[in-house]
């Protein structure tokens, strides 16, 4: 077509350094623990020695002693250790005493320095520091014999914590790869120096037995399905000449925890070298999804490569869960839906791990059959079939519990290529691109609002990160216009899936009618949508063939719902064949459905009494099995309002009294079988098998989370008197090959019949 074209808008994605590249401060030393450093003195007052538990696995009373000494974290020998010894550290800790003491090093090893050793106290000295030791520094053992206390868990009345450092207060809070000088800076960024963010800042961590199964761990947090081992050597030699500053060392995770907060860690010093002893800071590599290998962007986003897909989601990488069985797709019950499952679910679809695992149908409800229930995965799977589960009824559970995710997925900068201005709010605006010309060159620039619809749109929120598209403008005057750019794009077709606006065709240069700023395509965007969807299953059960008198059917032609062959019927004599169903059209997604027009354009039916809001509301037609019309139902005008509504909602729409126009989230608007144009007019159909389909909202006018659910098909058979209905499905609800199988129909009979 016109708009497609060789050339395309060089789309930069490089132009804001991605977050890793910026120097990382090292943890600031004002607020290390140890403020200020412990007198040298080994009678170090009570108070300024600090204790603290550390290793794994262990409860917040036990663990492995280490004490804050010259501004170290050091470990106590276990030679003669006793119980006494273990009664002054619990107190020290705060706790009331010791309930008993280990050695040989077992919560782990601890690093750095043995502080203490040969340590003989009474039990009643205030302070590990008054008992009797070899002194500080002073000893012969290796880490293998770190002692360990567990004490009573009963706290001293009254004991404040300032000497306890509690290591569970120190938290990562996000990682992040630093891509090493060599590599070159594409994005995503797979591969680099693993950093962590922690209260105080960015740090690096010890790669002392770092394994396999946290590399996994980081790469699931960044958006990364899979992990792969990195070339050390080509690390070692980049990272000697760096100043390494570690905070974070002994990471031990299991492989499927899905943030490295959840793995046994240990925080050291910040910038102390004794932390990773002879180690370096750990390099980690990731392998993309299929969507975020190079040139992964310019495939489109498919949806069901595994049978698994996500539905309904504003961003890449969230939605409703969706599993197929049996050529059918339906979703997944909430009952015990965790992050572990959640994250062998992102994880099959090419993202990383999942950030979180929704319930209660946050990501709008299916309505199709509910497949699992009670899912429970260890992590370790490949897909979520692989974890146990149990079969659920519909009386088990309903779509109001349809389990959604959010997954990471890889830092792109596709937000960075794209902005709104002029508008009132963040969520609307002009469109703005950043272009770049031959020469390098970046600007920003509008995009002709010509062909500029909610498709397009849709695309543009969700690259901009602000959910969906509420509307498509192709006019934007009436916003603010003092710092309007130059118009650098015209002609873009998304078909709107999408990641960002480069993947959509436009044309080779720019060519506008209206190229004035106030024709520059806008949007509205919204975090919320509607979707609607028709019950596939009570068309199937409702149809049925009426031979009706053209002397009804006088308010009908007016309306223009009879096949134009009407036209030359004998009137009012004869009659017309109708093929009748009832159409039951639900809202399932998170915010109202509301007419595009506002109620001063909306058209009085004299003929029917009401008001239409929307000129095209659906398609009703028959196809042959080419795919031609060999029937067309009218072009609806529906009147739009909320006949009933799931238990707990209550309706807000009607149409009766020029009332609000509408469809309230978990409400439906039936069009029962009996009214009048809820028919396809079949006089002129030949026996044949057909598919029937109906499409709402045909024209995308109003802003929907999902599209591909709007089409409803149907095989249908009909024998010159009577009509069947089978496999009445949503256009989105089979797998690819059953659909297929569905298509067929047709020519098999059509076969039969001439065989
Ligand atoms: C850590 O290292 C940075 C730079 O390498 C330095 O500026 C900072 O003072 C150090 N902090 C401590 C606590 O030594
Ligand atoms: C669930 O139902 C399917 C199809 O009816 C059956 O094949 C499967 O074995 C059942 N699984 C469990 C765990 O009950
Ligand atoms: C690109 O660079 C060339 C030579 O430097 C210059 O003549 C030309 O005007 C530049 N084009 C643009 C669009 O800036
Ligand atoms: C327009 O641009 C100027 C200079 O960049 C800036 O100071 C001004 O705030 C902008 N006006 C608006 C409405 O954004
Ligand atoms: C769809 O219609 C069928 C048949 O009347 C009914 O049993 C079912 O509850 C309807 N589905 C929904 C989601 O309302
Ligand atoms: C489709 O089928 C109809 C009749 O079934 C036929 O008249 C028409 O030519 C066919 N069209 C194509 C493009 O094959």
């Amino acid at each position: 077509s016109w708009w497609r074209s060789g050339w395309r808008v060089c789309w930069v994605l490089l132009q804001t350094p991605p977050p890793s590249s910026t120097r990382a401060p090292p943890p600031s030393s004002t607020r290390a623990p140890g403020t200020a450093p412990p007198p040298s003195s080994t009678r170090a007052p009570a108070q300024r020695l600090k204790v603290r538990l550390a290793g794994y696995p262990r409860k917040h009373n036990e663990g492995r002693v280490e004490l804050f000494h010259q501004g170290e974290w050091g470990t106590v020998c276990d030679d003669d250790f006793s119980i006494s010894n273990a009664h002054v550290l619990c107190r020290q800790l705060g706790f009331v005493e010791a309930t008993g003491w280990t050695h040989s090093a077992k919560y782990g090893k601890g690093l750095g320095r043995i502080w203490l050793d040969n340590v003989q106290c009474g039990g009643g000295e205030k302070s590990i520091a008054l008992c009797k030791s070899r002194g500080w520094g002073n000893s012969d053992c290796t880490h293998d014999e770190d002692a360990g206390v567990v004490c009573k868990d009963e706290r001293i009345p009254g004991f404040v914590d300032s000497n306890v450092i509690d290591v569970s207060e120190n938290k990562v809070e996000e990682v992040r790869l630093r891509p090493v000088a060599a590599t070159k800076r594409k994005l995503p960024v797979t591969e680099g120096v693993v950093e962590v963010k922690h209260r105080d800042g960015w740090a690096q961590v010890c790669d002392l037995g770092w394994s396999i199964k946290n590399t996994r761990v980081v790469c699931g947090m960044l958006g990364f399905p899979h992990e792969r081992r990195v070339n050390k050597n080509f690390y070692r030699l980049y990272l000697e000449r760096q100043k390494n500053f570690f905070y974070v060392h002994s990471v031990a995770c299991s492989g499927t925890e899905v943030h490295l907060a959840a793995c046994p860690l240990e925080f050291s010093r910040p910038n102390s070298t004794g932390a990773c002893p002879g180690g370096a800071p750990a390099a980690v590599s990731c392998v993309p999804g299929p969507l975020f290998t190079p040139g992964g962007l310019k495939k489109k986003l498919k949806t069901s490569v595994r049978g698994v897909r996500l539905k309904g989601g504003a961003r890449l990488g969230e939605g409703r869960v969706e599993v197929l069985r049996g050529g059918e797709w339906g979703t997944v019950c909430d009952d015990r839906w965790n992050l572990q499952a959640a994250s062998v679910v992102c994880r099959e679809l090419g993202f990383g791990s999942a950030k979180e695992a929704l319930t209660g149908a946050r990501m709008g409800q299916g309505m199709g059959p509910i497949y699992l229930s009670e899912v429970r995965c260890l992590g370790t799977e490949r897909s979520i079939w692989n974890c146990p589960f149990r079969n659920v009824s519909s009386e088990d559970c309903q779509h109001l519990e349809d389990a959604a995710v959010r997954c990471n997925v890889p830092y792109m900068g596709l937000e960075n290529t794209i902005r709104i201005t002029g508008g009132r709010t963040r969520y609307e605006g002009r469109l703005e691109v950043l272009s770049t010309d031959p020469n390098g060159t970046q600007t920003w620039g509008l995009i002709c609002g010509e062909t500029w619809t909610t498709m397009e749109a849709m695309v543009a929120c969700r690259q901009l990160g602000l959910g969906y598209a509420n509307q498509g403008l192709k006019e934007t005057w009436y916003w603010d216009s003092s710092n309007v750019t130059d118009m650098v794009l015209s002609g873009v077709r998304c078909s709107g899936t999408e990641m960002s606006l480069s993947q959509c065709q436009h044309h080779p240069t720019v060519s506008c009618q209206k190229a004035a700023a106030k024709f520059a395509a806008g949007v509205i965007c919204s975090e919320t949508a509607s979707d609607l969807v028709l019950n596939a299953s009570l068309v199937q059960q409702t149809v049925y063939i009426e031979d009706r008198p053209l002397h009804m059917l006088y308010c009908a032609a007016e309306e223009d719902c009879l096949s134009k062959s009407a036209a030359k019927a004998n009137w009012p004599y004869g009659h017309r064949r109708l093929l009748r169903f009832s159409s039951q059209i639900h809202n399932i997604g998170r915010a109202d459905f509301k007419p595009k027009a506002g109620r001063h354009s909306w058209v009085w039916h004299a003929c029917h009494g009401h008001y239409h809001s929307m000129d095209i509301f659906t398609h009703y037609d028959l196809l042959n099995a080419n795919g031609t019309k060999v029937a067309e139902g009218h072009k609806a005008s529906f009147c739009l309002e909320d006949t009933d509504c799931h238990e707990g909602v209550s309706k807000r729409y009607e149409c009766a009294n020029f009332g609000d126009q509408g469809i309230t989230v978990g409400c439906w608007d039936l069009y029962r079988h009996d009214i009048d144009c809820q028919w396809i007019d079949i006089t002129d159909v030949k026996p044949g098998n057909y598919i029937m389909q109906i499409v709402i909202n045909p024209n995308q006018e109003v802003a929907e989370s999902d599209f591909t659910n709007n089409a409803m098909k149907c095989n249908c058979k009909y024998d010159g008197h009577r009509v069947w209905f089978h496999n009445c499905h949503i256009g989105d609800a089979f797998s690819e090959e059953a659909e297929r199988r569905f298509e067929k129909y047709p020519g098999q009979l059509n076969n039969r019949i001439s065989s």
